[in-house]
């Protein structure tokens, strides 16, 4: 009964220029029947008053409205994390920083890891998930984004800190106690043109000055901090920095074995390093 209904709605996003419009459309019509996306092929025809909800909703993603905010949900590795303006929807490609610091996490006897840039605490949360015995901070800066933070930690072990890695008494007491830390920071150039889905995301959140370095020097200063020798960094970068942030943690002479990585479609996308 929703065959036609999803094909109508997937070329209608198809025709506004959205990425993913099958999947798009499928997610956007689970949310309005309250029905498993697997399951969308098999109920009943729905009410007039679902149809005219996913009309509305299909509008709004046509607009270019991220998907996220439309369902007001985001998926990470095994967590759900409530998302909207005012906070970065966390990507796919942000996953990988989590296995790169499992390891170092589950070798600790009593471990602690840190998410510097937290946004939503997409990556505190799935560590926290992961780790279960991990004691796990996450820090982002004073502004909307954390108020999303703060509710996504509520309930969980993950603390919430609003400070900003600029700040060098930032997360003094955990100074050399760290066995992770992980970030995802802004780093766009900021002459870059983004798309409607990415302008969504705070301009904060995404750009990082003209070069797209500004903040992640100051991430590489307080992860130096906070690590325990032996520690582990994993540091999210934009595709054009493949060179530039290996070398600003040689730069930094506090690291040993940087090693750089790309991301599921072969792009350029992190760097790992310990603490030497
Ligand atoms: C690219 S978003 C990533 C959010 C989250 N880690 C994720 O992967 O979904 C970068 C985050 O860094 C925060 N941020 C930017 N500058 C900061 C600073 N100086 N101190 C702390 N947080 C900062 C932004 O507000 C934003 O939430």
């Amino acid at each position: 009964v929703t065959g036609p209904l999803l094909a109508a709605a997937t070329e209608r996003l198809a025709a506004a220029g959205v990425a993913s419009p099958r999947v798009d459309a499928e997610l956007l019509l689970a949310h309005v029947l309250g029905a498993p996306r697997s399951r969308l092929l098999v109920v009943g025809p729905p009410s007039a008053v679902d149809v005219a909800a996913f009309a509305a909703a299909l509008e709004r993603r046509a607009g270019r409205e991220p998907l996220q905010h439309i369902l007001g949900v985001a998926w990470f590795r095994h967590v759900e994390v409530a998302v909207g303006a005012g906070v970065f929807v966390p990507r796919p490609e942000t996953e990988l920083l989590v296995d790169a610091v499992l390891p170092a996490l589950q070798a600790a006897a009593r471990p602690i890891a840190v998410d510097l840039c937290a946004g939503s605490g997409a990556l505190a949360l799935a560590i926290a998930d992961e780790v279960p015995s991990a004691r796990v901070v996450a820090v982002e800066r004073a502004g909307p984004s954390g108020p999303w933070l703060e509710r996504n930690a509520a309930g969980t072990r993950v603390e919430a800190v609003i400070g900003d890695v600029v700040d060098p008494a930032v997360l003094a007491t955990l100074r050399g106690q760290v066995d992770a830390v992980v970030s995802n920071p802004p780093y766009v150039p900021s002459a870059v043109d983004v798309s409607p889905e990415v302008r969504a995301d705070p301009a904060v959140a995404v750009f990082a000055g003209v070069d797209g370095l500004a903040v992640i020097p100051h991430v590489i200063a307080l992860a130096a901090e906070l690590l325990r020798p032996g520690g582990v960094l994993a540091l999210e970068h934009d595709d054009t920095h493949a060179d530039a942030v290996p070398a600003l943690l040689a730069a930094d002479g506090r690291w040993d074995q940087i090693a750089e990585h790309a991301d599921l479609t072969g792009r350029p996308r992190y760097a790992v390093a310990v603490r030497s």
